[in-house]
């Protein structure tokens, strides 16, 4: 048996929407951890394109179990249309192929509402987040104050529970940020609704992932986001609300990190970033527009343009460790053949002097420099390609590269947004 725990490693949108869908046929169960619907992982099957932003991207397989763990902050109008989306179209067919964690939160509309009028208000200074009430619901969890999915489904309990909470938040609504109060039975009566749309696919999924594990079931954990955004480890506070890092899966499912057997770190063959923060090796030249157009970079949940640049050894590496990464799956290679010269950062430059790994705090973040080295491309499509041996040979040189430096063998090369575009190099499971 392998558990594995896919996540991304740079920040975000690296393609591990397709991987998981890929690896799915040899797992039971993929369990989404963390984040809400800030996510948008895309699968493309056939030429159909499908983002999917709650649901688990293993859905698209009938036999695998899809898990809405713990530490996941829900939209449940969000998530209801995704269901109703699937099923219109011939997934999900099977209400028990579905499980919602009664322990993850809920969204409401003043965590949306706060999140986009905090934004607007910062001005320059504003994080750019998916304005989807990410952060200000995981606040509320923290507070220990949260309406969680238990509660959701039971009338009673939401009514208490919401009137509580929105009084303090017309409140901050209307002090702080200057907007109208929001009126409780317009929440309550949509929330109502949607809990009882939702009540069963509720589960106590502890027991359900318990039982799966002493079948000899094989789960596979599904990250969103990427190290990079980690509320912990990434680009503070240019960051996520969760935690995006491997041990980050395991709270957020609800299992041991001993269970977790393999971790596969995700990472573009370069580097995008979609919203604002640090980004050393960010191209605003022609070599980024052209990755930003050949690689359709574009954000699969805002369509917001992502910030393109040169691929960072030096980011990679420091992920590597804080996730203990097995194996790597590279993707979106393709993008990078035609390309004369490529550039790989090595090493950070900060006041004039090489530093070891990255920094801390902001003020440095703005400031570091990428030591870059540089390598020769290839011009020839990878399509073809089947094997190791079938890509370019300045193709395989910067793989063996990447592998040398950050220590961890690649397992996984992906050549195309469809499917069957990847090559497998290693077993993972
Ligand atoms: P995720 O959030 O990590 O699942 O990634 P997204 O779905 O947000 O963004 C990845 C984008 O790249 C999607 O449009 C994918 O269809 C696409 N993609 C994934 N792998 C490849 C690849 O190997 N090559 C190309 N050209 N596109 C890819
Ligand atoms: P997937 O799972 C890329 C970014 C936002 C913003 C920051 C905070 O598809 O890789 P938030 O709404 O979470 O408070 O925004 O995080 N962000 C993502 N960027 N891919 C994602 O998810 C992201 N989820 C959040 O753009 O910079
Ligand atoms: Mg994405």
């Amino acid at each position: 048996m392998t558990n594995i725990a896919v996540i991304g490693l740079q920040w975000g949108d690296e393609g591990k929407g397709k991987i998981i869908d890929l690896l799915t046929p040899q797992v039971d169960v993929v369990i989404r951890c963390q984040g809400g619907n800030n996510a948008g992982h895309t699968i493309v099957l056939n030429g159909e394109k499908r983002v999917l932003h709650l649901i688990p991207s293993g859905a698209l397989h009938q036999k695998c179990l899809c898990v809405i763990g713990d530490g996941v902050v829900v939209d449940p109008k969000v998530l209801i249309d995704e269901i109703e989306g699937l099923k219109a179209v011939g997934f999900l067919q099977n209400p028990k192929q579905l499980a919602i964690s009664g322990n993850a939160h809920v969204i409401f509309p003043y965590h949306i509402q706060i999140d986009q009028l905090r934004e607007t208000k910062k001005g320059g200074k504003a994080i750019g987040t998916t304005g989807r009430g990410i952060g200000p619901c995981y606040e509320d969890k923290i507070a220990r104050r949260g309406i969680r999915m238990s509660d959701l489904v039971d009338p009673e309990i939401l009514k208490h529970r919401l009137e509580g909470n929105l009084q303090e938040k017309n409140e901050y609504l209307q002090k702080m940020l200057g907007a109208k109060p929001l009126v409780f039975n317009e929440i309550y009566e949509k929330y109502n609704s949607y809990g009882k749309y939702l009540k069963n696919y509720i589960a106590n999924v502890n027991l359900v992932l318990q039982q799966k594990v002493k079948e000899g079931f094989k789960l596979l954990f599904e990250g969103a986001q990427g190290v990079g955004l980690d509320l912990d480890h990434g680009t503070y506070p240019y960051v996520t609300s969760s935690n995006t890092v491997s041990g980050g899966m395991a709270t957020g499912a609800g299992v041991s990190p001993k269970a977790i057997q393999h971790v596969l770190g995700v990472a573009k063959a370069y580097a995008t970033r979609v919203g604002h923060g640090p980004f050393p090796t960010e191209l605003s030249d022609s070599v980024g527009e052209h990755l930003q157009t050949k690689g359709a970079e574009f954000g699969a949940t805002t369509g917001r343009k992502r910030r393109c640049g040169w691929l960072d050894l030096v980011w990679l590496k420091h992920a590597v460790w804080l996730c203990g990464v097995d194996s790597l799956v590279i993707t979106k290679l393709d993008v990078l053949s035609e390309l004369k010269k490529l550039k790989v950062a090595m090493v950070y430059q900060l006041n004039g002097k090489k530093i070891e790994g990255v920094p801390s705090c902001l003020e440095d973040w703005e400031k570091v420099e990428p030591v870059y080295e540089e390598w020769e491309g290839w011009n020839e499509p990878l399509e073809k390609a089947t094997c190791f041996d079938e890509l370019p040979k300045n193709c395989q040189k910067y793989l063996k590269r990447i592998e040398d430096f950050v220590g961890v063998p690649i397992s996984i090369l992906s050549l195309g947004p469809e499917r069957n575009a990847h090559i497998h190099l290693r077993k993972i499971m």
